[in-house]
């Protein structure tokens, strides 16, 4: 395995000398955004969905882009390379910048600050892909942007630790009205018993998933139909089937919620039956390197 290489501000730098200023906005406010790309056979998947959201969280932040949009994929692929990276990720990471701690966004000359790391990651056998995980539902105790990926994400880190500790994979976390918004690393999906997968729409109480976007093309090809619409913690427990999507694990079946068992606590068919399609969509996008 090469060195670990990583991107700091225009420079590629080996990993364990990637240092970041202790007045970084980041550091002292979470005061920036971050995304993950999955790599699979070099090929950086859904990258041009995953700018747009860069694009977007960054305007919601009012964070200027560190490097132009094609400097990014340049140096996107250039990390790719310098690492040997065939399968794995890249992880983002934009920052206001370095400025004396103080509230109000600094002098407008401050430069963000930009930072990639790459890691090797394997790509899930389908064994691996097709095996069913259960979650934990907790109330959903974030703020109300939701909608933008930003670095201050420590409700999400503490609902997966909770999730972790009582035995399960994943927390799915719901809203006062007791309907499920989504993971704390991805998008929650139910399938009714009538075949329908539904999915929470999209509004500041979620994140717009880059695999959830990319699904729903995929869903229509396969003759199924999206509700998008809000989905209660007890309707999910009563659903044939569920899953979670994020970036990493596509399209994971959920075979547990809470202690109630989703189907027959196997992955469901018609949830291996959109893995499937979904994997096919992924081969078929690195094979014409049409992102490339
Ligand atoms: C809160 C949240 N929801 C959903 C997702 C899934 O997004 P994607 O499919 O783009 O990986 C993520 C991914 O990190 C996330 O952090």
């Amino acid at each position: 395995m090469p060195r670990q290489i990583t991107y700091l501000n225009g420079e590629f730098v080996p990993h364990e000398k990637a240092f970041v200023h202790v007045d970084d906005r980041g550091f002292t406010f979470a005061d920036g955004i971050y995304d993950f790309i999955l790599v699979h056979k070099g090929c950086l998947i859904n990258e041009e969905a995953h700018l747009d959201r860069i694009d977007y969280s960054l305007g919601e932040m009012q964070i200027e882009w560190p490097l132009s949009r094609d400097d990014l994929k340049t140096t996107l692929r250039e990390m790719v390379r310098r690492n040997e990276l065939v399968e794995g990720f890249v992880y983002m990471q934009f920052t206001r910048g370095v400025a004396p701690r103080d509230h109000p966004f600094p002098p407008k000359d401050t430069k963000p600050t930009a930072v990639i790391t790459a890691r090797h990651m394997p790509f899930a056998t389908w064994e691996q892909a097709a095996k069913g995980v259960g979650v934990l539902t907790l109330p959903d105790e974030r703020w109300k942007r939701c909608d933008i990926k930003s670095l201050a994400i420590l409700p999400n880190i503490l609902a997966r630790e909770k999730a972790v500790r009582a035995g399960a994979a994943e927390a799915w976390m719901f809203d006062e009205d007791g309907f499920i918004t989504e993971g704390p690393a991805c998008n929650a999906w139910i399938i009714t018993k009538d075949g329908t997968v539904v999915t929470r729409h999209l509004d500041r109480a979620i994140l717009s998933g880059v695999t959830r976007r990319k699904l729903r093309a995929v869903l229509q090809s396969q003759g199924i139909t999206l509700e998008e619409r809000k989905f209660s913690v007890e309707e999910a427990k009563n659903a044939a089937e569920a899953y979670l999507t994020n970036s990493p694990y596509l399209v994971k079946p959920v075979t547990k919620i809470d202690d109630t068992v989703i189907g027959t606590g196997q992955a469901g068919p018609v949830t291996l039956k959109i893995l499937k399609a979904y994997r096919a969509a992924l081969e078929e996008q690195c094979d014409t390197r049409s992102n490339q």
